[in-house]
Formats: structure tokens, C-alpha cells, sequence
């Protein structure tokens, strides 16, 4: 299939989608980017809770200071105009950068491109490199005590731009020698934060479910979701900040990310987590998530935007 990348309005081959070398955002690391899932259910292909998306990177952009010359309704039609360009599409990722060469970090030429690229990861990218991709279901989690993803006082973990990846890239990468799946980060006060790409989520041994507050994550458009799927199922959730030290006490662990929406976390640090498979909250909470994407939950249809 030739994908189609949308770059400022035009349409442009995937393998001719490029930027310089020397571009501001790839030395600087000033790229945004947004990830949207894309479901399908009886022909009907329909984005997540685009709008929550859409605002999440005008937010980033904002605080970030990087402009951009477009509308939020623009870059909705413009998303669902490339998902409608790009059949058997499972993901919308939407990159705003600075593509001028610069030389200094503050961009002489601070004029920023939006590109949208709609493509299946696994057949687009995944089977075209020579390395296996990894991957897995249930995950294997280092905790990461010294390389803090999240710093108020750096970038606000808000901010959805590359730059913010650095240091969790390099524990993940670590971790993934140590043989690994993924990792989680805690702040400079010992405190779980979230994972490099996902929230976390633990269910204490009350049966509560505890993630962190937004102040101190990136706003995951999944992890709002499950909170307000939780609320509906009646179960008591509790935005606060957990030591890592109460991590020996607890009945789950699970991750999300539009990528994975729910993802059990059955060892940490080697050790097993509850019975060591998914536990019931988390099972609970996928079935009843995967029970809207495919469109039959009343209540949360109108999180999926038809194209
Ligand atoms: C740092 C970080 N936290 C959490 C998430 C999960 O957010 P969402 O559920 O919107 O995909 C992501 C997604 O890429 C992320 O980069």
C-alpha cells in the first residue's frame, strides 16, 4: 500500500516524507507529536476521543512555545482527511516541527510543519526493519530509581515533545539489556510517576485504583479514559502520588497508552505481582474498554469519532 503523508495540505509519499539533517527539531529535539488510535467495527472506521487529542498537542505547543498556523478544526479534517487516504490504517501520528536549518536553539526561522501519517505500525514500519520488533503482553517492569523522565522545573511532563523522551529512552534501553519489557519512572522524591510512553495505574490491597496526578504526568488520553470508566463501574479511584516504597504492598499494576490501552504488569523489579496474571481489576476494565472500542458501550459511543 502506498501511504500518503499529509505535510502543511499536501500529500506526499512516505518514503519522501523528510526532513534536513539539520533541521531545528531533529538537533533540538523541538518536535510535538500526537498518537490517535484508529477502530474499525462493521466498516465504520472512527478515531479515540480526537478532540482530546487535538487539544492535548495545541496544549503542548502552547507551552512549549512552539507556534502553529493552523486551527484545531483544521487539523481535525485535515486527520480524518489523511485516516480516509490511507485504508487498513490502525494509527494517526501527528508531528509539528520546525524543519528549517538552524543554528542556534532559540529557530531564527521559527515556522512550524504539521505532518500527519496514518499507517498499520506492524506491516508499515515494523516488518521493514531487520531487528524483530519487541513486544508483549504482559509485561516484565524495571523500576527506575535514578533517570527521572519528569521534572517540573525542565520540561513540564505535559509537553508531549521529543526532547522529553531522552533520559527514559536510555533507561528503557538499559532495562531492555537487563532483559526487561518496559520500565517505570519515579520522580526525584520517590515517587511513581509513569511509564516512558504510559501512565501507570496500581490497584491497592483495598481495591482501590491509584495514578498519579495530572500535574506530574503527561494528560494520557487513555488513562482519562479508564478514570471514567472506573467512575462508571463504581470503583474508587484516587489521583495521588505513591511512594515506591508501597509498591510491596499492593494487588496490580497496569499500564496505558493508545497503543496498548491496557497492559498488565506481572513482575516488577523480578518480583511477581499478585498471582503473577492479569489480576481482575485490570482484566475488568479491559474487557468493559474494548466493549466501547468496538462500539457496543452506550455510554462511551460518543468517544469514538466516526471519519
Ligand atoms: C510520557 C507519556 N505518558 C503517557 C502516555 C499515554 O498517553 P495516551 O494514553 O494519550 O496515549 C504517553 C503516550 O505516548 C506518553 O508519551
Amino acid at each position: 500500500m502506498q501511504r500518503k503523508i499529509w505535510i502543511n495540505g499536501d500529500y506526499i509519499n512516505w518514503e519522501d516524507a523528510q526532513v534536513h539533517i539539520l533541521s531545528h527539531s531533529h538537533q533540538r529535539g523541538s518536535l510535538i507529536f500526537g498518537f490517535i488510535p484508529i477502530f474499525e467495527n462493521d466498516g465504520v472506521i472512527s478515531l479515540f476521543r480526537l478532540n482530546d487529542h487535538v487539544d492535548r498537542l495545541f496544549t503542548s505547543c502552547e507551552t512549549a512555545g512552539i507556534p502553529l498556523e493552523y486551527s484545531p478544526q483544521d487539523i481535525q479534517l485535515a486527520i480524518k482527511d489523511t485516516v480516509r487516504k490511507n485504508p487498513g490504517s490502525k494509527f494517526v501520528k501527528i508531528s509539528v516541527y520546525i524543519a528549517s536549518i538552524e543554528i542556534d536553539v532559540v529557530p531564527q526561522d521559527p515556522f512550524s510543519t504539521v505532518a500527519i501519517a496514518a499507517y498499520e505500525p506492524m506491516e508499515d514500519i515494523a516488518s521493514k526493519n531487520t531487528q524483530p520488533f519487541h513486544s508483549s503482553k504482559e509485561l516484565s517492569v524495571w523500576l527506575e530509581k535514578e533517570k527521572h523522565q519528569r521534572r517540573h522545573d525542565i520540561i513540564p511532563p505535559q509537553v508531549k515533545i521529543a526532547g522529553n523522551y531522552t533520559s527514559s529512552m536510555m533507561a528503557k534501553w538499559q532495562a531492555r539489556k537487563n532483559g526487561y519489557d518496559e520500565i517505570i519512572l519515579t520522580d526525584e522524591e520517590g515517587y511513581i510517576t509513569e511509564a516512558p510512553t504510559s501512565n501507570v495505574f496500581i490497584v491497592s490491597n483495598d481495591n482501590v485504583l491509584l495514578t498519579a496526578p495530572e500535574e506530574d504526568v503527561l494528560y494520557g488520553i487513555t488513562r482519562k479514559s479508564v478514570i471514567e470508566i472506573a467512575k462508571d463501574e463504581n470503583i474508587e479511584v484516587k489521583l495521588e502520588r505513591v511512594l515506591t516504597s508501597k509498591l510491596d504492598n499492593i494487588r496490580e499494576i497496569f499500564l496505558t497508552s493508545s497503543s496498548h490501552i491496557i497492559c498488565p504488569v506481572i513482575r516488577l523489579d523480578n518480583k511477581q505481582i499478585g498471582n503473577g496474571k492479569i489480576g481482575n481489576l485490570t482484566s475488568r476494565l479491559s474487557k468493559r474498554f474494548l466493549k466501547i472500542t468496538n462500539g457496543f458501550d452506550k455510554n462511551f459511543n460518543f468517544w469514538l469519532d466516526n471519519i
